[in-house]
């Protein structure tokens, strides 16, 4: 039976118990209770050095930083283990993959029977969202792994503070991690010790727990991310009147100092990060874009009926290939130092190094695999999922209210997704009813196998289809309803920054043009811009746009921001797809919105006489 010196401000005694109870069943060698400090959080990393986990990395270069290679098996999230277990079925829905608690229950329970053996319990108490604020959620996780440890102090609020937020009767989400690879009496430990085929991510929403099994690597096992931040969140949004959605938070200053917030939601490999650390055209004049939040936003209703938002993270695990000092300067100023760099390229003097980062590829790198880089490979030398995690306070746009506890006033939401035809750059919903359609159908060009045909579009509810913890047509509902609730809702936008010409060519720039589209956004909000009305919602024409150190032509901008009636009729039935998985709770406003977008597709700038404008 293991000892072990509860934290003195521990005062609930569920918690003790379900610790001892774990320790016993998992076996592990000893039990530790972090306390969130840096000295911690130094001892963990050098834990891991010694291990040979961790790569320290130069300290001239990359002060206080470390890199690492996952197993070739463990290098993301698995969708197709994870899992919504809800009481019945038909709570997850048709975008979830389900099995029965009790089921599930006993096969977790074969696989947890000593699985941390010759491994250390550490117990992580986290708030997501700034520590005490009324938005904010506590969970408490228990992990025999250390890269974990270390990756939860960059992510959340974590240690000894926490014990005090819950009192005696303060809630928490349990979290219950394990890489899934006992050690036998003298076995040597590898690297990154994960189950190479065995994986499961199970959320109970009714009991608001969460089980992971197998995975040391990101989503897996960062379990106050994807897991409690977004599935258990959505189901607890839900039950509790507000929003857990996969979306950045930024703030845009005019050049006359007016500040708005904007929440935007893109699917996976959209550019998120860069889009909420965007730097403006300086030509556009002086405005700022800061950042509240990179990936995830808790939105509640506050007495009067207007939207604010937290950021529950604090920190960034972004992508790294692609970044550079052109996409997102913020971002690679952000990860300049205190940063753990997971499945990057290492290059000889100790630094980190990916594609995308510099055209020259460094000679003598070091790659994912651990091996020697072979540019004539064919390979990459980082993975295309490779990941920093750094911290949020470290980021040069960060915003001055990111960690305001009562959040910050959402003015905006914008949806985006990656489609190379038919969805404009930008266009505004014409209500909240119609933006919501907008969301539940939008949908991605796959650009991995892994998820099907690529070039086929997935469709991608609010960007949630991974992430949504309970049935997708109860949360199209759950947003329609939560609307007829607002006083002043946010108006709705969808942006598409993928749309190619009929060469196959990128039509729009992007990253800081972006801000371009930013503008009108903001200035339909305030009621400044104009635009017309389209079959789809309102729409720019191309002198409402601020072009000012770009050259885009009127033809370009037709050609990105037109609608093609047939093209979107075949948009429009192909919605059907979607509906037809989860008819019996499909929100009845959706028949008839599609109907009325459809019946108003005759409508186009040169039936309305707009045609000389859009040239
Ligand atoms: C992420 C994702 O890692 O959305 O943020 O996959
Ligand atoms: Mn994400």
């Amino acid at each position: 039976m293991l000892t072990t010196k509860y934290p003195a401000n521990l005062k609930q005694e569920e918690i003790i118990a379900w610790v001892k109870q774990t320790a016993e069943f998992c076996q592990p060698n000893e039990i530790y209770w972090c306390d969130g400090s840096e000295e911690e959080y130094n001892q963990m990393c050098q834990k891991l050095v010694d291990k040979g986990t961790f790569i320290k990395l130069n300290e001239q270069k990359r002060p206080n930083s470390y890199a690492c290679f996952s197993d070739p098996s463990d290098v993301a999230r698995v969708e197709d283990k994870t899992f919504i277990c809800s009481l019945r079925k038909e709570d997850a829905g048709p975008t979830n993959n389900w099995v029965a608690p009790k089921q599930m229950k006993a096969t977790l329970q074969g696989l947890f029977n000593g699985c941390m053996k010759g491994r250390t319990l550490y117990v992580i108490p986290f708030s997501m969202g700034p520590v005490g604020s009324p938005l904010s959620r506590i969970g408490i996780e228990i992990t025999d792994s250390e890269y974990v440890v270390v990756n939860m102090k960059i992510m959340t609020r974590m240690g000894s503070k926490i014990w005090d937020v819950l009192g005696t009767t303060g809630d928490f989400v349990k979290c219950l991690h394990t890489v899934g690879a006992p050690l036998q009496e003298g076995q040597q430990d590898v690297k990154w010790p994960c189950n190479p085929t065995v994986k499961y991510i199970v959320h109970f929403p009714e009991e608001r727990s969460i089980i992971s099994y197998g995975s040391g690597y990101g989503g897996n096992a960062l379990l106050g991310k994807k897991c409690l931040a977004l599935r258990i969140a959505s189901s607890m949004g839900r039950e509790e009147g507000w929003l857990a959605e996969h979306m950045l938070i930024l703030g845009a200053k005019s050049p006359q100092g007016e500040k708005t917030y904007i929440a935007a939601a893109f699917p996976s490999a959209c550019g998120k990060t860069n889009f909420a650390m965007l730097i403006p055209p300086q030509e556009m004049g002086d405005w700022e874009i800061t950042t509240v939040g990179d990936d995830i936003a808790w939105i509640h209703p506050d007495e009067k009926g207007d939207l604010y938002a937290i950021n529950p993270e604090s920190g960034y695990f972004g992508v790294a290939p692609g970044t550079n000092f052109k996409t997102n300067p913020n971002a690679m100023a952000t990860i300049a130092k205190n940063t753990i760099f997971t499945n990057v390229g290492i290059t000889p003097d100790g630094d980190v190094w990916w594609e995308g980062m510099s055209k020259e590829v460094p000679e003598g790198l070091i790659d994912w695999t651990g091996k020697l880089y072979d540019p004539q490979s064919g390979k990459p030398a980082a993975h295309a999922n490779a990941r920093f995690t750094t911290p949020a306070s470290q980021c040069p746009s960060i915003d001055s209210e990111w960690e305001n506890p009562k959040g910050v006033m959402i003015s905006a939401f914008i949806f985006g997704g990656r489609r190379s035809t038919t969805i404009p750059l930008v266009y505004q919903a014409f209500n909240w009813n119609f933006g919501v359609y907008l969301a539940s159908t939008m949908g991605s060009e796959m650009t991995a196998a892994a998820f099907g045909e690529i070039g086929k579009v997935r469709r991608d509810p609010f960007a949630m289809l991974p992430f949504c913890g309970y049935h997708v047509a109860d949360y199209f509902n759950h947003w329609l309803q939560f609307g007829r609730n607002l006083q002043r809702p946010p108006r709705i936008f969808g942006v598409n920054w993928f749309r190619k010409s009929a060469d196959g060519k990128f039509l729009w720039n992007g990253f800081g043009d972006n801000m371009r589209v930013l503008k009108w956004v903001i200035d339909r909000i305030k009621g400044r811009a104009s635009a017309w009305e389209s079959a789809i919602g309102w729409m720019p024409l191309y002198e409402d746009i601020d072009w000012n150190g770009y050259e885009f032509s009127k033809e370009d901008f037709e050609k990105i921001n037109n609608i093609d009636n047939e093209a979107w009729k075949t948009e429009l039935l192909a919605h059907e797809e979607l509906f037809e998985k989860m008819y019996d709770k499909l929100p009845k406003e959706y028949i008839a919105m599609r109907e009325l977008l459809l019946s108003g597709l005759w409508r186009s700038p040169e039936k309305l006489g707009l045609a000389g404008e859009v040239g």
